[in-house]
């Protein structure tokens, strides 16, 4: 609804400008310090981080000078916000065409009236791309409800405005229009909760990731399991981040490195400019490094839990400020000349309504508009079976993955997709065979994922064991992972961190005092090449 009513007047606003109403000169808006953009009058102000310009009414798109830039509306043709300055709308990046795409439904979701033209075209919406997915955890009863109910889902869900045959699963049920056919709402079909194509090996680059939490380092795991990472994940406050210490002894050693970047405030204050100092400082020591460094920031966006999130009670967070948030940290980042990637990363569960509902806002929406910032669309992907504040099911990374896979291929084709952290909690059994079957998954299946991490962080006092813990469960991991890599490394794909290998073969059974050991390496790398000095992993 209000992406249409905007969408209407964005046009009126452009069909203003060509009639003559324009606004070369600033006269009816307020022209900002740097004289390259002209906001409107409502702003009160017009330009930088200093005067807080992202949280003045009408917020970064029409008050802060990047916002309205970004827009590409040169004053020439549009009524403020517009930009004074051609030469600088010219020099920032342009939202990226829409890829060619064979399917319909994928070709009007570049449509902001995605919802309408769906209906229009008489298609299906197979894999509820533009509804709310409820009952996933049973995937035979999965519904696609309308996603602007306010209570799908919930016991009262008859009571929305919408009504029960948009918002309650079983008068959808009831129905039974199935959503290869039909718009929601509608009923799932149970293969869209699995991934039927291609399913077979296809030799491709993927970065294997870990976390290896405090209780073992990464030497060690790597070590035990018999196996080479290509990527370390870490997770650092903004004020923490320091390039010399987290980030150079990882790629010194060839490995990759993932860094999540934890803003812990709310988007205001985040495009307020508050964290510009700390970001400012990595990104130009990254600059001057200039190996690649990839970075995950406002992660679990959509989720309830941090100050950062869409829907964080006691915030003034909204989808808005969500995306002009997400933007400014991007666009920041970039300009400090850091040779970096942006993670885009979702979370596995909808946050909550206070009532105890769901939101149903689908993923594509989160997407609208981002697509120039982000390199990989990430998710994590547990199964929390067993765990303390989960009654859900026990679910195979394949049923976990599936459903938002297929979205994600559906209205951003042209992307990477990345899981962002995954694991299995050993409380329903089986957890070994989970693992088996998630490599084999990621192997034969997910053939778009180019970044997978495994959380391998223990949190007791949720109930969720992540680490491996048992011989078999051991075994299981060091065998998919071989399997994983022979099937999938391309003939001359890169050769494996050098150091590693070496200590890999010569892996004693016994332990090794770490300290010594630390010592040897590192003099040995020293008469190879010098290249690795300071490593202090
Ligand atoms: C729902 O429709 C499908 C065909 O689309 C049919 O196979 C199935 O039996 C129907 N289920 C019920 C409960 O009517
Ligand atoms: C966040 O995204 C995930 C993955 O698409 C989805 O399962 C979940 O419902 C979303 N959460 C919200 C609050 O929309
Ligand atoms: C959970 O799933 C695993 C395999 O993915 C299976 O081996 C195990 O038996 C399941 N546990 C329960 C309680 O169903």
């Amino acid at each position: 609804m209000r992406e249409m009513w905007s969408a209407a007047v964005v046009l009126a606003l452009a069909t203003a400008g060509l009639t003559g109403a324009s606004e070369p000169a600033c006269s009816v808006g307020i022209q900002s310090q740097d004289g390259a953009v002209c906001c409107p009058d409502s702003c009160g102000d017009c330009g930088s981080a200093e005067i807080q310009c992202g949280t003045l009414p009408g917020g970064y798109d029409q008050c802060c000078t990047e916002g309205v830039l970004a827009q590409s509306r040169p004053c020439s043709q549009f009524e403020p916000p517009c930009s004074l300055d051609t030469a600088a709308v010219k020099a920032l990046p342009e939202e990226e065409p829409v890829p060619a795409q064979s399917s319909s439904l994928a070709m009007v979701l570049s449509d902001p009236t995605a919802d309408q033209a769906t209906r229009r075209l008489g298609g299906g919406d197979k894999f509820c791309v533009t509804g709310a997915l409820l009952d996933v955890a049973k995937e035979s009863n999965a519904v696609c409800a309308n996603a602007k109910c306010k209570i799908a889902g919930t016991a009262q869900c008859d009571e929305d405005p919408l009504g029960a045959s948009q918002c309650c699963p079983r008068t959808i049920k009831d129905k039974n229009r199935t959503c290869d056919k039909y718009p929601p709402p509608c009923v799932m079909n149970p293969e869209r909760f699995i991934i039927t194509a291609p399913v077979k090996s296809i030799k491709r680059p993927t970065t294997i990731g870990i976390l290896p939490g405090p209780s073992m380092s990464l030497q060690q795991r790597e070590k035990t399991y018999g196996v080479q990472f290509d990527s370390i994940l870490m997770y650092t406050d903004v004020q923490g981040l320091n390039f010399m210490k987290q980030v150079k002894p990882y790629l010194d050693q060839g490995m990759k490195v993932q860094m999540v970047v934890e803003l812990g405030d709310t988007y205001a204050n985040i495009i307020a400019g508050k964290y510009d100092y700390w970001m400012q400082k990595f990104g130009e020591t990254a600059a001057r490094d200039g190996r690649e460094v990839t970075l995950r920031m406002l992660h679990e966006f959509n989720g309830s839990w941090y100050k950062w999130c869409v829907f964080t009670p006691g915030t003034d967070n909204n989808m808005q400020l969500f995306k002009q948030a997400y933007k400014y940290v991007v666009t920041f980042m970039r300009k400090t000349k850091g040779n970096f990637k942006f993670q885009l990363s979702y979370a596995m569960r909808n946050g909550e309504t206070p009532d105890g509902g769901r939101y149903t806002t689908p993923a594509k929406d989160f997407y609208t508009g981002l697509a120039p910032y982000v390199d990989e669309v990430c998710v994590s992907a547990y199964n929390l079976c067993g765990a303390n504040d989960y009654t859900g099911s026990n679910a195979s990374l394949e049923q976990i993955l599936a459903p938002w896979y297929n979205q994600v291929r559906t209205f951003a084709p042209d992307k990477n997709i990345c899981v962002a952290e995954m694991g299995s909690t050993g409380k329903c059994k089986g957890k070994a065979k989970w693992i088996t079957q998630a490599w084999s998954a990621l192997e034969t299946k997910f053939t778009k994922i180019s970044t997978f991490n495994w959380f391998l962080e223990d949190k007791p006092q949720l109930g969720r064991d992540w680490d491996l813990s048992s011989r078999s469960e051991i075994e299981a991991f060091h065998n998919g992972f071989r399997q994983f890599k022979k099937a999938t490394a391309a003939p001359n794909a890169k050769p494996q961190r050098s150091r590693r290998k070496r200590t890999e073969r010569r892996a004693p059974r016994k332990k090794v005092q770490k300290k010594g050991r630390r010592k040897r390496r590192s003099g040995r790398r020293k008469k190879r090449g010098g290249r690795a000095r300071n490593v202090t992993v």
